[in-house]
C-alpha cells in the first residue's frame, strides 16, 4: 500500500535554531512557513521535513508515508485496524503541501501518518544537498507485533534481519524505507537523508563540526544490511540524523533478504561496534492526537477529521 517515504514531523524548542541547522548542514531549503511551522525540502517536492516550534514538548509527531492516491487512504482503516494498528481519528485534509492524510498508531506506539497527493515546488538551485528524504528507523519492544503491522497494514516487504535486535523493510526500490530496532521503549532511533555519493558524507561531517563546532557520532562506515555508507550525527534538537550513500536497490542488485548474525561486523563492515551514544540515542514521541495536527492551518474547504 505504501509507496515512499515521505518525511517527519519533529517538536524543536527554536523554530529558527532548527531551521538555520537543517539549511547549513544538510542544505534543505523551506518553501513554507506557517505559523510555528516550517516546511524544508531537497528536492522538487512541496516538503520532506517538517518542524514544529514547541518549548512544551520535545519529540516527533508523526512518521509520514506516501501511498497512490486517495483510493488508498479510503480502504487503508480497515486493513490497519486488521494489522494490529489504533485509528487516530479519520481522513483528513488541511496541511499545506498534501492532499488527504490518516493517522494511525502501530503495536508499539509510533504514529504514522499516510498521506496523498504531495504537491511539486521548483526544485532548489543544484547544491549541496541530499536526493531525497530516506527512511525512518524506530525503538521497539515487541517485534512480532510491529513487523506484523509493517508487512500486513502498511505494505512494507522484507529486506533482512539481525536475528531478534533489528529488521528492514522496503515498499520501493530502496532497501529500507523504514527499520526497527529492540529497545525497551518505543522512541525514534533516527530519521536519514540519502547522498548520491560517499564523499557528500564528509562534507556534511565538515559542516557538523564548523556550523555548530560538533563531532558526528558515528561514521563514515558501511552497514551490511543495504549495503549503505552511513554518518550519525544530532541535529539541534538532539534527535539522530542519519546520512547514507550507495543504499542497495532491490531490483537493480537483486538483492537476496537474508538473517544477519548479531555481530557488531554485522553493522559495521569496516570497523568496531557502534558506540554508546548511538545505542542510547532516542527521541520520544508526542503525545497522539487524533486528525490533522493542531499546528497545521485548516483551509475553509477542508475535510474534518471523523
Ligand atoms: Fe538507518
Amino acid at each position: 500500500m505504501v509507496t515512499r517515504v515521505g518525511h517527519i514531523a519533529l517538536h524543536v524548542a527554536d523554530l529558527d535554531a532548527a531551521v538555520d541547522f537543517q539549511q547549513q548542514v544538510i542544505g534543505m531549503v523551506e518553501t513554507e512557513r506557517v505559523g510555528n511551522v516550517s516546511y524544508l525540502t531537497c528536492n522538487d517536492r512541496h516538503h520532506e521535513l517538517i518542524l514544529v516550534e514547541d518549548a512544551t514538548s520535545r519529540g516527533y509527531e508523526h512518521l509520514a508515508v506516501e501511498v497512490a492516491d486517495g483510493a488508498a487512504l479510503d480502504g487503508a482503516a480497515r486493513r490497519l485496524e486488521a494489522a494490529g494498528g489504533r485509528m487516530l481519528g479519520g481522513i483528513y485534509d488541511g496541511e499545506p503541501g498534501i492532499d488527504r492524510a490518516l493517522k494511525v498508531q502501530s503495536p508499539n506506539g509510533h504514529v504514522y501518518k499516510l498521506f496523498c497527493g504531495m504537491e511539486t515546488v521548483d526544485a532548489p538551485e543544484p547544491g549541496d544537498r541530499p536526493t531525497h528524504f530516506e527512511h525512518l528507523s524506530t525503538k521497539v519492544w515487541n517485534f512480532r507485533s510491529e513487523e506484523r503491522f509493517l508487512r500486513e497494514g502498511l505494505g512494507f516487504r522484507f529486506s533482512d534481519r539481525m536475528g531478534f535486535l533489528a529488521s528492514w523493510w522496503h515498499c520501493d526500490e530502496d532497501h529500507h524505507g523504514i527499520a526497527i530496532t529492540r529497545a525497551p521503549r518505543p522512541e525514534l532511533s533516527h530519521y536519514a537523508y540519502a547522498w548520491s555519493d560517499f564523499a557528500s558524507l564528509g562534507r556534511v561531517a565538515d559542516r557538523v563540526l564548523a556550523a555548530r563546532n560538533k563531532k558526528c557520532i558515528w561514521g563514515p562506515s558501511r552497514h551490511g544490511p543495504g549495503n549503505n555508507q552511513f554518518l550519525y550525527f544530532h541535529d539541534e534538537d538532539g534527535a539522530m540524523i542519519e546520512c547514507c550513500a550507495d543504499l542497495a536497490q532491490m531490483q537493480r542488485d537483486h538483492y537476496q533478504p537474508r538473517n544477519w548474525s548479531m555481530h557488531p561486523g554485522t553493522i559495521n563492515q569496516w570497523g568496531g561496534p557502534p558506540p554508546l551514544k548511538f545505542l542510547l540515542t532516542g527521541f520520544p514521541i508526542v503525545e497522539p492526537t487524533p486528525g490533522r495536527p493542531s499546528w497545521a492551518i485548516a483551509p475553509a474547504n477542508a475535510v474534518a477529521a471523523v
